[in-house]
């Protein structure tokens, strides 16, 4: 196996904290890309059936990164807020009905439930921001609420949910429950089981260290069978790849949910990240990341002149932490973020603060000294 330097020859004058927007790719992933390119350039899909064992091994490899029970119930779609979609218009509504997230989400997770107003769904938005977010939002269900939407690591602040605790409630209450997973998956273990969740959702972009475009889309086989399908195609139903038939089934797997051909370049890409996961194991993967969320939260702690926004106590915080510049307002965080980015710290500007997400292979030392500079300047 190569070093992780070598996994990550990133420019010597940039210290990347910006995995929690899109991350970074191992070199890996560009050799596979690059090696896919000159396949096709060679020889175009003449070893097609090579690529159907690169897209299985994909499922394999998500499946195993959610600790799902099968492969069957990975779905390979466009990106997380084309699953959100799937379940919000799959889903069979009753005027009255509700849906319960917070007021924490990224648009892609508030806009789609705000989209079903028109059928008298009602979308309840808990305020996390005090003690307590899950019962914050757990408080606002009542016996319609269908279904319980959130992210497990929010955007903007870093605040990681407790989805064991929420997913059981949901469970006992007959709540589906749906995780937007795509600022944790390859940033925390994750058991998808053990939070009893109904769909899971994440494109692989940020921390699973993937190209945009490609992102997984978990349902549990009850779950599954309650969305209305809203794609057909030849990939969707039950013999794929039998043209010649004029009856079909809808695949019984999720793979129901991908009505053409697969996006084969991505998936090479992704395949590619995740078996850095696997050879270095998640395990080690999340202590790492911990480590630096936490050595990066300290030195804004030790700056009095900055707030951290992200949640310090452990089980709290994953790779995103947020602070704010107290004599700063929204301007000045704006001009802040330019003058780090201009120094080589690539952050970004949200939640009203500046979010750094370092990734487990990130030298957050590196970004001591022009960190100092940006932030003594900063009035
Ligand atoms: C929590 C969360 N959900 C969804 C998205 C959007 O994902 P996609 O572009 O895959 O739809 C983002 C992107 O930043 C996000 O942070």
């Amino acid at each position: 196996m190569k070093t992780l330097a070598e996994e990550f020859p990133l420019r010597s004058d940039l210290v990347y904290l910006n995995h929690a927007a899109v991350g970074v790719w191992p070199r890996r992933t560009a050799e596979a890309v690059k090696a896919f390119a000159e396949e096709n350039m060679r020889q175009g899909a003449a070893d097609y059936p090579q690529w159907m064992k690169v897209e299985r091994e994909l499922r394999m490899r998500l499946k195993r990164l959610l600790a799902a029970s099968s492969a069957d119930d990975i779905a390979l779609v466009k990106n997380t807020s084309e699953a959100l979609s799937l379940i919000a218009y799959g889903l069979d509504w009753q005027p009255g009905d509700n849906i319960v997230s917070s007021n924490q989400e990224f648009p892609s997770n508030r806009i789609v439930w705000e989209s079903l107003q028109g059928k008298g769904v009602e979308l309840r938005l808990a305020d996390i921001s005090g003690d307590g977010p899950e019962t914050a939002l757990l408080s606002i269900c009542d016996e319609r609420t269908r279904l319980l939407t959130i992210s497990s690591v929010q955007y903007g602040t870093g605040l990681c949910m407790d989805l064991n605790l929420l997913g059981r409630f949901c469970h006992d209450h007959g709540i589906l429950f749906c995780v937007d997973a795509i600022q944790s998956l390859g940033a925390l273990q994750f058991d998808v089981e053990a939070c009893h969740a109904d769909f899971v959702v994440a494109d692989g972009h940020k921390w699973m260290l993937g190209p945009e475009g490609l992102a997984v889309f978990y349902s549990g086989p009850e779950a599954r069978e309650q969305l209305k399908l809203l794609q057909y195609g030849w990939h969707m139903v039950e013999r794929a790849g039998d043209f010649d038939a004029s009856d079909w089934a809808p695949a019984a797997a999720a793979r129901r949910f991908e009505p053409g051909s697969p996006n084969m370049l991505g998936i090479h890409a992704l395949n590619a990240s995740l078996s850095l996961f696997e050879d270095i194991g998640m395990e080690t993967v999340e202590s790492l990341l911990l480590d630096r969320a936490g050595t990066l939260m300290r030195w804004v702690e030790e700056n009095p002149d900055l707030e951290l926004m992200t949640p310090v106590q452990s089980g709290r915080y994953a790779g995103i932490v947020t602070f704010r510049h107290r004599q700063l307002d929204s301007v000045g965080h704006a001009d802040l973020y330019r003058r780090l980015m201009k120094a080589g710290i690539v952050c970004a500007n949200r939640a009203g603060g500046i979010r750094l997400s370092p990734h487990f292979y990130t030298d957050v030392n590196a970004f001591m000294p022009g960190w100092e500079q940006v932030i003594s300047s900063s009035l």
